[in-house]
């Protein structure tokens, strides 16, 4: 597919119809799938007591069975565009994901956004309780680290070191913790938040996980710095236009589509561009983001073989879901 800059498939449900794209993002999904369906299974691991089976069900209930797996695909294809696939990439995509799926469990949770839906199904605490939903989100925090500092991720200790401190940054205090932390804060703000406040905030809840999905990609393909810089601003900019495009079907209220409840935003105050700008300016942010996302890989100078990551940025703001 062609993209339409600010045109009419902007917008438009699910437009991504690009058959390459949508083969690889499947590939990723089933691939992560897998990994993660291994990686949680009943056996203790070297060094572990015991596997608790309420708990691994709930991990297992969290991780698995639904869901996009874009990161995982971003870190797949990034470390692809350098001649990097197999087991260890598969195992480091699959811990940015343990994370992502505990960072839903948890925004779920009732004293955050107090949610019931999460990828067509119940939520964590309501199909299991809120104590164990909190703990298969620890579970799965703990987990991602433990699968990037396994030898069988990397034979290099440099290079598992190099994930680790990246998913760690990306994830906590100055990354996606913080801005939860911001996000919740804003709900009951006396005065809103401006705008570059809430871009910031963006920045840290949900763009710094997809950014490090392609500086995964950097490292284990030993990127040169340019390139990666190039790269990460794709990465940046991507993660930007998802957020948006969250808060758009968020406020565009499809919940079959979603699997997740709509029009929650509103309802709860929360800091979003479409508060500040209204709908229609949000849309034309999200597309040049977009666009800029495009303009970043073209810089990487690595060529056709960026176009599956040129299709995934259109596919961020075309999504239904
Ligand atoms: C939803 O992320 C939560 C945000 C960070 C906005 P996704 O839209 O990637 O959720 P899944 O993984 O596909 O369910
Ligand atoms: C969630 O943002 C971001 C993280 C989980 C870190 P939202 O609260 O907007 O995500 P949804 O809409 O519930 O998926
Ligand atoms: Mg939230
Ligand atoms: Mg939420
Ligand atoms: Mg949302």
């Amino acid at each position: 597919m062609i993209f339409s800059g600010k045109g009419p498939m902007i917008g438009d449900a699910d437009m991504t119809d690009d058959a390459d794209f949508r083969r690889r993002l499947d590939e990723a999904a089933s691939a992560t799938e897998a990994t993660l369906a291994a990686l949680l299974g009943a056996e203790p691991l070297a060094g572990e007591i015991a596997r608790p089976a309420r708990l691994l069900e709930a991990m297992r209930y969290v991780a698995l069975g639904g869901g996009k797996r874009l990161r995982p695909f971003l870190a797949l294809e990034s470390a692809r565009l350098f001649g990097v696939e197999g087991e260890g990439a598969r195992r480091a995509a699959a811990a940015i994901e343990m994370i992502h799926c505990y960072s839903l469990a948890h925004d779920d949770l009732p004293a955050m956004d107090d949610d019931d839906l999460r990828r067509g199904r119940p939520t964590a605490h309501k199909a299991f309780d809120e104590a164990t939903a909190i703990l298969a989100g620890d579970g799965l925090l703990t987990y991602a680290f433990d699968v990037l500092a396994d030898p069988a991720t990397h034979a290099d200790a440099q290079i598992r070191a190099r994930l680790v401190l990246a998913l760690a940054r990306a994830a906590g205090l100055g990354g996606m913790v913080g801005g939860q932390a911001l996000d919740l804060e804003a709900e009951t703000a006396t005065t809103p938040l401006s705008q570059a406040e809430t871009l910031r905030l963006q920045a840290m809840k949900t763009g710094a996980l997809l950014r490090v999905c392609v500086d995964f990609g950097a490292v284990l393909g030993g990127a040169s710095a340019p390139v990666a810089a190039a790269l990460g601003r794709y990465g940046d900019a991507l993660g930007a236009a998802f957020q948006i495009a969250d808060d758009i079907l968020d406020a565009e209220g499809d919940e079959a589509a979603l699997g997740k409840r709509a029009g929650k935003d509103a309802e709860r105050n929360k800091a979003t561009l479409i508060g500040l700008l209204g709908l229609d300016r949000a849309r034309e942010r999200r597309d040049a983001l977009v666009e800029a996302a495009i303009a970043a890989l073209a810089e990487t100078g690595l060529g056709e073989a960026t176009g599956v990551l040129a299709e995934a940025a259109r596919f961020v703001a075309l999504r239904s879901n």
